[in-house]
C-alpha cells in the first residue's frame, strides 16, 4: 500500500476542506498513478472533490464513521479493521492511501512506500501530514528534477517505508 500525497514547505496538504493549489500535471501524474487500483480517503476528502464524487476508474473505498452514509461509486467502511477486512487478498501494491490528515496519520504505519510531491511554496494551510523526512522509518529514495507550471516549482519524491506493518 502506497501514500500519495502534495505537500508545502511545511508539510501542509490543505485548507478549509480544500487543496492548497491545483497543479494540473501533479494531478495528471496523481490519476497515471492511481488509475485502475484502489483508493482509500476520508470522508471530508470525497466531501472537496467535483460534485462530492468517487474518482472514476478506480475503486474508492471512504472511512466514515456514519453508518448512515452512502456514496453512489464508492464503499464506505467504517473502522480500519473493517478497512483491513474489505482489503485482505487485495493485490496491495494497486492501493493507494490518497488522504486527507487523519487518514495518513492512520495509515501511515502501514504503507510500504510514499509518491510526495513537494511544493516549494508556502501556503496558508490547516492539515498537515506527518514530516517522513524526520521519521526514522522513511527514506526519500528518489528525487526528480524541479518542474514548474504557472509559477508553481515542484518536485516528485518517492519514499520508502523500512517497517512497515501489516495491516
Ligand atoms: N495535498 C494532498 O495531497 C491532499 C490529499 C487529500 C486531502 N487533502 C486535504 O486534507 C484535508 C482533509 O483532511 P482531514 O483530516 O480534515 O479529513 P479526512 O481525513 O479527509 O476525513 C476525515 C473523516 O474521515 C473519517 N474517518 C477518519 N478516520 C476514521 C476511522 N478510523 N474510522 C472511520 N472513519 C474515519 C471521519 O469521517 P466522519 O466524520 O464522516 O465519521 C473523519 O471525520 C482537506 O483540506 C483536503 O483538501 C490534501
Amino acid at each position: 500500500m502506497k501514500m500519495i500525497a502534495a505537500v508545502d514547505r511545511n508539510w501542509g496538504i490543505g485548507y478549509k476542506g480544500e487543496l492548497l493549489t491545483r497543479i494540473s500535471s501533479d494531478l495528471k501524474n496523481f490519476k497515471t498513478l492511481t488509475i485502475g487500483g484502489t483508493v482509500i480517503l476520508g470522508r471530508k476528502t470525497i466531501e472537496g472533490f467535483p460534485g462530492a464524487r468517487p474518482l472514476p476508474g478506480r475503486k474508492n473505498i471512504v472511512l466514515s464513521r456514519n453508518k448512515e452514509l452512502d456514496i453512489e461509486g464508492a464503499m464506505v467502511v467504517h473502522s480500519i479493521e473493517e478497512l483491513k477486512e474489505v482489503l485482505a487478498g487485495q493485490e496491495s501494491d494497486k492501493v493507494f492511501v490518497i488522504g486527507g490528515a487523519s487518514v495518513y496519520e492512520q495509515l501511515l504505519q502501514y504503507c510500504d512506500g510514499a509518491v510526495i510531491t513537494k511544493i516549494d511554496e508556502e501556503f496558508i494551510a490547516d492539515a498537515y501530514l506527518p514530516v517522513l523526512d524526520d521519521m526514522d522509518r522513511w527514506k526519500m529514495v528518489d528525487e526528480s528534477e524541479e518542474y514548474e507550471e504557472k509559477g508553481h516549482r515542484f518536485k516528485f519524491c518517492t519514499y520508502v517505508n523500512n517497517n512497515p506493518e501489516n495491516l
